[in-house]
């Protein structure tokens, strides 16, 4: 008993032994610590042997790194006898696995395969960029012995929502190459947009490559050079997907194109309408998101069609797999198509689901010819999955385990869990995105592993993937934000043994890991690891919540007006404060700052502000971090709103010495293919034409305290402030905000509101 439990004392107390030594991430699979320490500075020599062209190319790799993030110039080449180096050999073939000997008189790196001896690079620069700082450094001699626990470590990026340019994509596969993830799924077709030249049929990026966002404002901004309104977006030739391809493929990140088919498809249906099952819109490409009715027919041209860009898509792409997505096909354009309907008959197909498990078995074929094999989401497992099929298992992980219960291999991407389309944090300076908070530990909270496999269905767990949608990210620099530091959790649960996957473990490596970040220049999203206040009233002062860093960090906080040091109080509840008094604090992991400080004001105003993301919204059935369509340019509110449903509670709100009311106020379009879960958006009636704002006390059922009529906002694009009295019961009570409307266009949605306190008197 004694002797189990002192095993058993040794073992959990290895990995954070172990974790003080080496700062990586991934975590290797194991690591033995050693005595001393390897001085590294631009004498070091990087060495390979002789004629072999992927070792030198990782080498160079890792000595422009250094020089990057640490300012060392090394030489690759063959060391003088006696000289320090860095030694890179072995690395044939396929194996990813590796192995790193640090001692105070070189490194050596063996990989078990090209891709290994590339990884074992990139971890001589983590080993050598754990502490920051330029210039010469002490690494820790340590013996690594590593290899991946899956083969599929994946990033998913939309490029067809929001299009980022080649310079962006080139980051993202550094990014990702530098943490060992090594398959990035490329969603280059979409309802709203065809991303890839494909040189049969021009009109698909001709038509298909450009649209008007939705709403007025964008309408309004009329382009000189055409007289109309102005377009975004943009394509991949040829030539960039080929020199993207061969940048991944040094890197050892493969390019998965995704095609989407059948539906997801209204852009090429667009481009050459008579793909379609039904009539499409011949005017602009649609700026709306959600799920369009839109299907490709099932006549022979159309798989005539799909074969040419296939073959295309196959030229361009070497990857061993072609994903054809198969989502959200909804089948009522199938249901009501006689042609449709025809040829389900003339093939004896029972079901429309059983025709998509069909048309998608087709495809297969063709994939196959070619020698590949076919990836789709979890909707093809329905009406009949294709032979060889691999399923993304996005709709929860079922879709996982059903695959692999019936033979089929699977990568694990769940929603909501692994979409980084959701915001890191619940702080109002997120950026848009969905509604949903998927932290840096939800995502590596999440194992790969379904439990309820059987050892000789885990096989078909090929790996795990996250998937940056990008409808709600329109720049480049919030798409990144919504990737880091996320792709380092993600990283470390696809790479790292389920027995090194060590929440605490981790966010001590994370500042090594920002640092590494900030040294290469790469954006990464700080909201969550910044410190926000929420203040309520409390007797003539105010109660200051200090938000931020949630289990990662501890929070240190000045009221002098001194910057705050590791050594500041350790913020631990609620703090009762002055008003006019500013609150100085910071975030901080093992002594290390996660972010810079945060000067948070508390006054009357900021202490009965809140913004919508700080209010809590009544349900959650869309929920959206939304950004408005106007000003085009320039800085746009965002609003927290179930589409749904918008309505907003402020939980506790006290009136009382309040006499009065601004809310400041948006109106979104409503660009949402939402099919008949329309028909479940009610509003109250409203009063005056614009329709009204309506707050209630208590509950959304509660007497109503204040009214704002719409009509002055219905004027602006913008956000609009409006003002009223408020007269209800004093003491802490909910108050609900909903908006009066005859129909969803325009979508109201509500950007802050604040009670506003009377002066105190006799001043
Ligand atoms: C998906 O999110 N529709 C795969």
């Amino acid at each position: 008993m004694i002797r189990s439990l002192f095993l058993a004392a040794l073992l959990i107390a290895a990995p954070a032994a172990a974790a003080e030594r080496v700062s990586m991430i991934p975590a290797p699979a194991s690591e033995a610590p050693m005595a001393g320490s390897f001085h590294l500075t631009s004498r070091t020599v990087i060495s390979v042997e002789a004629g072999d062209p992927r070792a030198r190319a990782s080498a160079q790799f890792l000595a422009d790194l250094l020089q990057r993030t640490r300012g060392l110039n090394l030489a690759v080449g063959t060391p003088k006898s006696g000289e320090p180096a860095i030694r890179l050999a072995g690395g044939q073939g396929a194996g990813e696995g590796y192995k790193v000997a640090v001692s105070p008189d070189g490194i050596a790196v063996t990989g078990s395969g090209e891709a290994g001896l590339f990884y074992g690079a990139v971890t001589v620069w983590q080993l050598a960029t754990q502490t920051p700082g330029r210039g010469p450094v002490e690494i820790p001699a340590v013996t690594l012995d590593d290899a991946p626990r899956f083969a599929w470590r994946g990033l998913m990026l939309d490029s067809a929502r929001h299009f980022q340019s080649v310079d962006f994509i080139k980051g993202l596969i550094d990014q990702m190459a530098l943490v060992k993830l090594n398959t990035l799924q490329w969603h280059l077709t979409d309802d709203q947009a065809w991303r890839l030249e494909i040189r049969k049929y021009p009109r698909l990026t001709e038509v298909g490559a450009w649209r008007v966002p939705a709403g007025p404002a964008a309408a309004a901004d009329i382009d000189p050079k055409t007289g109309k309104p102005r377009v975004i977006g943009g394509f991949y030739t040829q030539a960039q997907v080929r020199e993207l391809v061969a940048y991944a493929a040094a890197r050892h990140v493969t390019i998965v194109p995704e095609i989407e088919m059948p539906g997801h498809a209204l852009a090429p249906i667009q481009a050459y309408p008579h793909l379609g099952s039904a009539p499409v819109p011949t005017d602009n490409i649609s700026g709306d998101w959600g799920v369009f009715p839109y299907l490709y027919n099932v006549e022979e041209p159309t798989f005539g069609f799909l074969e040419d860009v296939l073959a295309e898509v196959t030229e361009l792409f070497p990857s061993r797999y072609i994903h054809v997505g198969g989502d959200e096909a909804v089948k009522d354009q199938w249901r009501s198509s006689p042609a449709v309907q025809a040829r389900m008959k003339a093939l004896h197909i029972g079901s429309e689901a059983q025709l998509q498990g069909w048309f998608i078995s087709r495809i297969e074929q063709v994939l196959n010819a070619r020698g590949r094999r076919l990836i789709g989401w979890d909707e093809i497992l329905e009406g009949g999955v294709a032979k060889g099929a691999t399923i993304t298992s996005w709709r929860g992980i079922d879709g996982a385990i059903v695959a692999a219960k019936l033979g089929h291999d699977a990568v694990l991407s769940p929603a909501p869990t692994l979409y980084l389309d959701n915001g890191q944090s619940a702080s109002p300076d997120a950026p848009p995105g969905r509604g949903q908070v998927v932290s840096l530990k939800t995502v590596y909270d999440f194992d790969p592993m379904p439990a309820a496999l059987d050892d000789d269905e885990r096989p078909h767990i090929l790996g795990v993937q996250a998937n940056l949608w990008t409808e709600h990210v329109r720049t480049e620099q919030r798409a990144a934000m919504m990737l880091f530091p996320r792709a380092a959790a993600l990283a470390e649960i696809a790479w790292a043994p389920a027995a090194r996957r060590d929440w605490n473990g981790f966010a001590d490596r994370l500042p090594a890991q920002l640092a590494r970040y900030r040294a290469l220049g790469q954006t990464y999203d700080e909201t969550p690891l910044k410190v926000r206040g929420l203040g309520d009233p409390a007797g003539d002062g105010a109660r200051l919540a200090l938000l931020g860093a949630e289990g990662l960090g501890e929070i240190r906080y000045t009221l002098d007006g001194s910057a705050p040091t590791p050594a500041s109080p350790i913020y631990a509840a609620p703090l009762e404060v002055k008003l006019g008094a500013t609150v100085r604090a910071q975030a901080y992991r093992a002594g290390q700052a996660l972010a810079p400080a945060s000067a948070i004001k508390v006054d009357a105003r900021a202490i009965r502000t809140r913004r919508s993301q700080e209010l809590k919204s009544c349900s959650e059935n869309i929920l959206l971090n939304l950004e408005d369509d106007a000003p085009v340019r320039g800085e746009r509110a965002r609003f927290l709103i179930d589409v749904l449903a918008p309505c907003w509670t402020y939980e506790g709100a006290d009136l009382s010495g309040v006499s009065r009311i601004e809310v400041a106020v948006g109106q979104l379009p409503f660009n949402f293919q939402i099919g008949k879960d329309i028909e479940k958006i009610v509003f109250r009636p409203p009063a005056t034409p614009q329709g009204e704002l309506e707050v209630r006390q208590g509950s959304c059922q509660g007497p109503v305290v204040a009214v704002l009529p719409l009509a002055p906002a219905a004027k602006s694009q913008g956000v609009t402030v409006l003002t009223s009295e408020i007269k209800g019961e004093a003491g802490p009570r909910d108050l609900c905000f909903t908006f009066t409307q005859k129909t969803v266009e325009p979508m109201w949605a509500l950007d802050r509101v604040t009670l506003v306190a009377e002066a105190p008197r006799g001043r």
